[in-house]
């Protein structure tokens, strides 16, 4: 895969317009404020390819990025309590129309903060991808807010909260120290080639 001839193709407001599934899709899934878009921009080493923010809820669109192997694909996140109903409902269709599409999904990178016990949200995206028979890696975001050995402990407790086997790889990332990039570059080649 080659990273560096990323560039951003187009955002959708509805998952009626999506536009359809020409490329093998890596998607990016999670709570609200996670670390999607940063990792996204540390993936391609391009500041500024998806927009990040402090403010849980920047990314309320479905956005789709191009490499010539792959799209990668944005999505909002969940979550985010201070939003209307309306918004919340905008966001429910995005996520669950894009999902409920005939696309060539050729990895979920389903993000869950190493600092936190999966919400009930994260807990119903594993189990949907699960039942689905989607293929996914569990990527834990902001490794750098613990030390090394209680990411290991993080890890092994969300392994265990979401039933997850060994063979589900969750690599521990940090968008800060560009830690765990690579790890989750070789597992995202490994998908987009299978
Ligand atoms: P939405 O678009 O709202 O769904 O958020 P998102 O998941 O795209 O998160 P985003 O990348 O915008 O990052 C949210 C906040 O977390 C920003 O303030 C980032 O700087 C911060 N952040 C992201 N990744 C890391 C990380 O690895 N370490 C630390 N310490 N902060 C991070
Ligand atoms: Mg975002």
């Amino acid at each position: 895969m080659n990273y560096h001839d990323v560039s951003f193709e187009r955002s959708f407001g509805v998952s009626s317009q999506l536009t359809p599934s020409t490329l093998p899709e890596v998607a990016f899934a999670g709570r609200s404020n996670v670390g999607k878009s940063s990792l996204l921009n540390k993936l391609f080493n391009r500041k500024g390819l998806a927009k990040v923010s402090s403010t849980p809820g920047k990314t309320a669109t479905i956005n789709f990025f191009c490499t010539a192997e792959a799209r990668f694909v944005d999505l909002p996140g969940y979550g985010y309590a201070r939003v209307s109903k309306t918004e919340h409902e905008r966001w429910a269709e995005l996520i669950e129309g894009y999902f409920n599409q005939d696309r060539r999904f050729a990895l979920v990178c389903s993000l869950i903060d190493i600092r936190h016990p999966a919400s009930k949200l994260d807990e119903n995206m594993v189990s949907f991808l699960q039942q689905a028979g989607l293929p996914f890696v569990i990527v834990l975001t902001k490794g750098d807010k613990l030390s090394r050995q209680k990411c290991a402990a993080a890890r092994e407790a969300l392994r265990k909260q979401l039933g997850l086997g060994p063979d589900v790889a969750m690599p521990i990332t940090s968008s800060l120290k560009v830690t765990g990039i690579d790890e989750l570059r070789r597992l995202i080649e490994r998908a987009v080639a299978d």
